[in-house]
């Protein structure tokens, strides 16, 4: 019997990908060649960069990254890296060789919204970065806009505000939006609410970690990383449930013209396609590629081309979006 060919094509922001699988932002994404390591591979279909700031960051004191719970493929890991990144000029200028090959993100995480406006600034308007082949810019909403204060998606009004001022600076490129993840219907809505006043709005990536969990060595009796006394982000198997929780409040709210875009808990080809079927046009993978380098890139769109051929699907649309409701039981 012939076998079928399996198309496993998306597109985000209208830009066409040949894979929906890329890195999450924060893992493999820091240097040229770890960026260039993602777009090497032939089963990513993107590439986001570290979020970055203006000038370059030594980020936290080590230990700062911690794996947990790993058995087999999977795993769970814990940061507080303090936004470690070269600054944004040396995200663009790898655009000129990287994003030649594949769609190359920006990912932007200023510590202010003057900072997060002077890059946005840059990337508009600057001569050299208007020649690079950046494919779009994702904010990063997840940090705070001024210290002591809530992060700004934590925050709605200083959210709405971040996106009316990046949105009266940013015309050129495609913008989304990295969001922290919601636990509560009211605040999808209020979420919401935010974001559909702004039809320039072309994706949201959901989830980042889950905030300011404690991972504890019991022998040792004292914290796996060191920064804030031991409290970091979540990311891994941990988080898979509140990922696709927030994938598919958001797809069911949002219109079309606005991708959701899955990250968080995927360790396999099966989470992928759990991602895709909650809505997500393409999904970001974080953890399992920090443990398992860019070979885990081809491990999970292998899963997942075996569980599509299993399930007699030739490409993605047939079940994205597709989740339903298991029935009432008679007893
Ligand atoms: C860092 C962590 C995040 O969750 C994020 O969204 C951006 C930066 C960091 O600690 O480097």
């Amino acid at each position: 019997m012939e076998s079928q060919s399996i198309d496993l094509t998306t597109s985000v922001a209208d830009i066409k990908l040949s894979s929906p699988i890329w890195n999450a932002s924060g893992v493999m994404c820091t240097t040229i060649d770890d960026l260039g390591a993602v777009v090497s591979s032939p089963y990513t279909g993107a590439v986001v960069t570290k979020s970055c700031t203006l000038l370059p960051r030594q980020g936290n004191p080590k230990p700062r990254y911690a794996a947990f719970g790993f058995s087999g493929a999977g795993g769970s890991s814990i940061n507080s890296m303090g936004l470690p990144n070269n600054g944004l000029s040396y995200y663009v200028d790898c655009a000129r060789e990287l994003g030649r090959h594949k769609p190359y993100f920006i990912s932007l995480a200023g510590l202010s919204i003057e900072e997060n406006l002077q890059m946005l600034s840059t990337l508009e308007h600057d001569e050299l970065a208007q020649e690079m082949p950046i494919a779009g810019i994702e904010l990063n909403l997840s940090c705070p806009n001024l210290p002591g204060k809530p992060q700004t998606c934590y925050d709605f009004s200083a959210m709405d505000e971040t996106l009316r001022q990046t949105f009266e600076m940013c015309n050129r490129l495609p913008l989304g939006v990295k969001l922290s993840p919601y636990f509560d219907p009211i605040h999808f809505d209020m979420a919401y609410e935010v974001l559909k006043a702004y039809p320039k709005l072309r994706w949201v990536t959901c989830i980042n970690s889950i905030g300011n969990g404690l991972v504890i060595d019991p022998i040792r009796e004292q914290t796996v990383i060191h920064p804030k006394n031991g409290l970091g982000g979540l990311g891994g198997q941990v988080v898979k449930a509140t990922a696709l929780s927030n994938v598919w409040n958001f797809r069911k709210r949002l219109p079309d013209s606005i991708d959701v875009i899955g990250c968080g808990g995927v360790t396999n080809g099966l989470d992928v396609f759990e991602h895709l079927l909650c809505g997500a046009s393409a999904v970001e993978i974080g953890t399992f590629i920090r443990a398992n380098g860019v070979k885990g890139f081809q491990t999970i769109i292998g899963e997942l081309t075996r569980a599509m051929k299993i399930k007699h699907y030739t490409s993605l649309d047939e079940f994205r979006g597709k989740l339903k409701t298991v029935m009432p039981s008679q007893k």
